[in-house]
């Protein structure tokens, strides 16, 4: 059986990745940009956690600096309590996976996947594994021998996510992952999310400007405005009980010019807005 299906249940209680009081400014010629200020994550494992806020309130900004791909000015990274200030993409690449919303180049559009998968396995191949994570994302091995631009924008998502959790990543950080897709493969694309937190225990962050989908997908939810986190909580309480009038002010634009995804009820929740939701934006 592959490590990934092995949950140290040791590590349950503690959060599986951390940022502290990170910060990152950007200087343009005539103006500093302050795109992450002093934000701070904690994401326990097997969860996935929803960043959402409006254009440029630092949500890409954040995640970039999570995965490596850029180093904070100031602030701290941990996975499993391990420190990884500082360390490279590639360090942080094997804890970690990005999902971006053009799945499709993120891809080598010269190599077939069944070698783009090998590469991201780092040679360590598991036949059997990979059977499972296609039936499990529903595609079909013949996909393995394709080429990614013969691929709908869907099923290409879909093989990001097999790649990702293949290549070992424990935690997926998905940026706007389904803001590209159409409504039946956005919906799809979430389904498959949860099942893979529920049958291999992986951990997300989930960016995405859409409330709706995050209300539908995440078990918590930070809320960011101008590089700052806002507001955090349970999905139940930022949705159902939102403390900070920004936040109000997103649930609100949801109501009014709703989403393709509408505004779902939380689980173990009333579903207050779901009521309005459905009666309001059907
Ligand atoms: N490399 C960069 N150089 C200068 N400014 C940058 C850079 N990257 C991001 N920014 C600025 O930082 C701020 C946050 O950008 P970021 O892309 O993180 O926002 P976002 O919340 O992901 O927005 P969106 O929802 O549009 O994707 C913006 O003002 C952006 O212009
Ligand atoms: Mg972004």
């Amino acid at each position: 059986m592959s490590e990934i299906y092995v949950k140290e249940a040791a590590f349950d209680s503690a959060p599986i990745l951390e940022a502290k009081d990170l910060v990152r400014t950007y200087r343009a010629k005539d103006r500093v940009i302050k795109a992450i200020d002093h934000v701070s994550v904690s994401l326990m494992p097997g969860r996935i956690l929803g960043i959402v806020g409006e254009s440029g309130s630092g949500k890409s900004t954040l995640i970039r600096h999570i995965a490596c791909l850029e180093q904070p000015d100031a602030g701290r990274l941990f996975f499993r309590g391990e420190e990884y200030t500082g360390k490279t993409a590639a360090y942080a690449g094997r804890h970690m996976q990005m999902i971006f919303q053009d799945s499709q180049s993120s891809f080598d559009p010269k190599m077939r996947f069944d070698k783009s998968l090998r590469e991201a396995r780092k040679g360590q191949n598991d036949p059997e594994l990979l059977k499972r994570l296609l039936e499990e994302v529903r595609l079909d091995e013949s996909f393995l021998s394709r080429f990614p631009r013969s691929l709908s924008g869907g099923q290409c998502q879909r093989m990001s996510i097999v790649r990702a959790v293949y290549s070992g990543a424990e935690v997926l950080l998905c940026d706007e992952a389904t803001s590209a897709l159409d409504v039946a493969s956005q919906a799809l694309v979430i389904e498959l999310l949860q099942e893979l937190k529920e049958t291999h225990g992986i951990s997300m962050i989930f960016v995405s400007h859409d409330l709706g989908v995050v209300s539908q997908l995440c078990d918590e939810i930070m809320v960011m405005k101008n590089g700052r986190c806002v507001e955090r909580g349970s999905s139940a309480d930022v949705i159902n009980r939102p403390k900070d009038e920004y936040t109000r002010q997103l649930l609100d634009a949801v109501m009014e010019v709703g989403t393709e995804t509408g505004l779902h009820g939380i689980k173990d929740e009333p579903a207050i807005l779901h009521e309005v939701t459905e009666r309001d934006l059907s």
